[in-house]
């Protein structure tokens, strides 16, 4: 037994001093490879008694499985000890800067919302604000919408699953609803406006499925249309910085509204971007009217005492026209090339006192 004591011996120490696994390999082809140390042991149990073979074949065994949990141990080991060098060599500094970065800026939109803010704040208006998930109520009924008018499906409205009660929540397909929150809410003299997100199914050049409005509502005695047409000449002229922004008031009809009329504001769109004050194209850019008296009746006033006017602007497109972008839909495609080309410096916010852009 001796023989396999000092080969066990041997094979352990040698498994003991292999710096690597390629060393390693070596060591094990030669004591247990078809012709290493211990295999040649086991091929001589043939010519052995059945008594001696039981007895050494038995040894021969135990010591090829201690051979071979010693050199799987130190695989392990020195598997475990090769990630560790590796990882201490592959080193990430997450504090280098980043080989581009591009600056922050604001929104178009985001830019022309401020400017609008500014200007209507300048002229006594407070903001008012309501939920982008509304009720029927709200975006219709309250509005005169009359029910199942088709009035409801041209609005090109999301709406929601309806619930156990029967309800349909929907996106706000525009901020009209907010002008209803604001009447029900506080008393006459009103003068609000109101920005937000809309959301109707419609895309193309000049419609996208989410858009920008700012609601416009005043409600105070003896308000009229004369009214009404001023501020929104005054509004437009002091937007677009210049007396020569030409508009056209067509009739047109809102449910909420009577009279009602569209703005529509003179543009050139010839050279591929889009120009105010020339051309031969007209660009809609707000709804407007005199406040139904059902609408005022709806939200509790009562329309012979009290009377109001309305008006709804899209707000991407009235930026879109004064920065010259000709396609509504690159507005919300979140190019960051585009915003670094279109956007506006976080410290430029628009003022009375300062100036809008
Ligand atoms: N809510 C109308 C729209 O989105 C615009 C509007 C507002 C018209 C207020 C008249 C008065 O088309």
């Amino acid at each position: 037994m001796t023989d396999l004591t000092t080969l066990e011996a041997d094979v352990l120490a040698q498994v003991a001093a292999a710096g690597d696994l390629a060393a390693l390999d070596a060591v094990r082809v030669a004591a247990l490879g078809k012709t290493g140390s211990i295999s040649g042991l086991l091929k001589t149990l043939g010519a052995m008694s059945p008594d001696e073979r039981k007895e050494r074949g038995a040894a021969i065994n135990v010591l090829r499985d201690r051979a071979q949990t010693a050199l799987n141990d130190k695989k392990a080991a020195l598997e475990a000890a090769a990630l560790d060098a590796r990882l201490a060599s592959e080193t990430l500094d997450l504090t280098l800067p980043a080989p581009y970065r591009r600056k922050g800026s604001v929104h178009p939109t985001m830019q022309t919302m401020d400017e609008m803010v500014a200007i209507f704040a300048e002229m006594g208006f407070a903001v008012a604000e309501g939920p982008d998930i509304e009720d029927d109520f709200h975006n219709f009924t309250a509005l005169n919408f009359p029910p199942k008018h088709p009035a409801r499906e041209m609005h090109d409205t999301f709406f929601f699953n309806t619930k156990e009660d029967g309800e349909r929540m929907l996106l706000r397909t525009h901020t009209s609803p907010v002008q209803v929150r604001t009447m029900l809410s506080q008393k006459p003299p009103i003068r609000i406006i109101a920005p937000g997100r809309t959301y109707r199914m419609d895309s193309d050049a000049t419609h996208t499925p989410m858009f920008h409005q700012v609601e416009g509502l005043v409600i105070d005695k003896g308000i009229h249309m004369g009214h009404l047409k001023w501020t929104l000449e005054t509004f437009l002229a002091r937007f677009f910085e210049s007396d020569t922004v030409t508009t056209q008031f067509r009739p047109h009809h809102f449910p909420f509204t009577e009279p009602s009329a569209e703005t529509d504001v003179q543009c050139d769109r010839s050279g591929g971007e889009i120009k105010i004050g020339q051309g031969t194209s007209w660009l809609e850019i707000l709804g407007c009217g005199m406040v139904h008296p059902n609408v005022l009746r709806a939200c509790g006033i009562d329309p012979d005492e009290y009377q109001g006017f309305a008006f709804g602007m899209g707000v991407d497109r009235l930026g879109m026209l004064k920065y010259g972008m000709p396609d509504l839909r690159d507005m919300f495609a979140s190019d960051g090339r585009w915003l670094a080309h279109y956007g506006f410096s976080a410290f430029a916010a628009p003022n009375a006192a300062s100036g809008l852009s």
